[in-house]
């Protein structure tokens, strides 16, 4: 199949695009940089918001996995307006699938970010076109760079009655693409990390595998959002889900062979480890990165 990928540049998107050709797909790539195309993606111009570029984007592809987003601070203007435009014009060129990546919780909790998540959930269901709904859990990576954020406090507040199920991309990533190769499921799939655990528990392993010491300040934060994080809306219980813990993650086991060297360059972002920070350039996943992510073993 050929399958545009919107938010390819994306934290996801760079390791869809890898899950995908390993699965046999040709991908068009959607972004608002303008790429050369290389090897089997072509990169196509294009903007959600303004819709400029999109209709050349949507034509002649099969399905969409549509990942692009504005995210927390954008006030859904890519989620809803943009899924709105997307869906209208992939409509018109005869696209049969379009996988959406939403959030677990947006249809128990739709505040803040998560209600935007949801309407646009709603256009993809009423849109007549196949779909599936691929709803996740916080990525390890979008976490890490979350924590990395909020250590530059001296004093950290953490809340420990919110329950996290941090979810590796590589993984979902490859839920991302199997769905895809099935075709429309016609319902929404929840897909999280293989534990759930508390603030205390994110932010100490976090801190530890950055050899850091800070002094945490034990709060309730306030909101709806997290009362219903804090009720385990924002968790699943869904199966199957992902293996790579957070701990695996930012504390990956000592390398005992070449092998296992990959694991720990190729799926952890140790903080400690700049060498193996997620790489920003798309290419760079594509050609290099997750390049064919396969559930590591621990010798
Ligand atoms: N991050 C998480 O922890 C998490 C958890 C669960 C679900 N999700 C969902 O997973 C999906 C991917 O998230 P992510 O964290 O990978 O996103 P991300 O890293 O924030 O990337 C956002 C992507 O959206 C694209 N984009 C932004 N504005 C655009 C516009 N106007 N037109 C076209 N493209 C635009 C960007 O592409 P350019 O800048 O190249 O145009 C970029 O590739 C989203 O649907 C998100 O809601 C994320």
């Amino acid at each position: 199949m050929r399958i545009l990928v919107t938010g390819a540049t994306g934290t996801l998107g760079g390791a869809v695009i890898p899950a995908l050709l390993k699965a046999g797909h040709e991908v068009r790539a959607l972004s608002r940089t303008k790429r050369n195309g290389r090897g089997n993606v072509e990169w196509m111009w294009g903007d959600l918001v303004s819709g400029n570029g999109v209709r050349e984007a949507v034509d002649g592809v099969d399905a969409i996995a549509h990942l692009a987003t504005s995210g927390r601070k954008g006030r859904g203007a890519v989620d809803v307006p943009g899924t709105r435009t997307l869906l209208t014009l992939a409509r018109a060129a005869g696209v049969s699938h379009v996988l959406f990546t939403s959030m677990v919780g947006a249809d128990r909790a739709a505040h803040g970010h998560l209600r935007h998540k949801l309407a646009a959930e709603r256009l993809v269901t009423e849109s007549g076109l196949g779909w599936t709904i691929l709803r996740a859990t916080p990525f390890h990576q979008w976490l890490h760079a979350r924590l990395g954020e909020f250590a530059a406090l001296p004093v950290l507040p953490v809340d420990r009655s919110l329950p996290w199920q941090p979810v590796h991309t590589g993984e979902v990533a490859t839920r991302a693409a199997a769905l895809l190769s099935a075709g429309p499921a016609g319902r929404e799939i929840e897909f999280g990390g293989p534990h759930v655990i508390n603030t205390e528990e994110l932010v100490r392993t976090w801190l530890r595998a950055a050899g850091l010491r800070r002094a945490c300040l034990f709060v309730r934060y306030p909101g709806r959002l997290y009362a219903a994080q804090r009720a385990g809306d924002l968790t699943t219980d869904a199966v199957p889900k992902g293996e790579i813990t957070w701990y695996d993650y930012l504390l990956p086991p000592p390398a005992m062979s070449d092998e296992s060297d990959d694991f720990a360059s190729e799926h952890t972002a140790s903080p400690t480890s700049p060498a193996n920070q997620p790489e920003c350039d798309p290419d760079l996943h594509v050609y290099g990165g997750d390049e064919g992510y396969e559930r590591p073993t621990r010798g």
